[in-house]
């Protein structure tokens, strides 16, 4: 289990944060910067950085390559991607 914006999320500590979240039924969590449209998964391979979250207060990773591990305190991310 894990924590999305205070929602408990279940995991097993093996799939992704995104696989998680769209398990869950999440399919957003950010928004596009110039007209806010919602972003989730798009390449699901670390290469466009549509899915990018705050895990742990570390800003701007990729859900789609990150372990979801139990305890994890993940949150939208509406910074700039580095
Ligand atoms: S979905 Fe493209 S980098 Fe994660």
């Amino acid at each position: 289990m894990f924590t999305f914006d205070g929602r408990p999320i279940p995991s097993d500590g093996q799939r992704s944060i995104a696989a998680a979240l769209l398990a869950a039924g999440v399919l957003a969590w950010r928004r596009s910067r110039i007209d806010g449209r919602p972003r989730g998964v798009f390449c699901g391979i670390g290469v466009c950085f549509d899915c990018l979250v705050r895990v742990n207060g570390v800003p701007a990773q990729r859900a789609c390559l990150t372990v979801a591990r139990p305890g994890d305190v993940v949150e939208t991310d509406e910074g700039e991607p580095t």
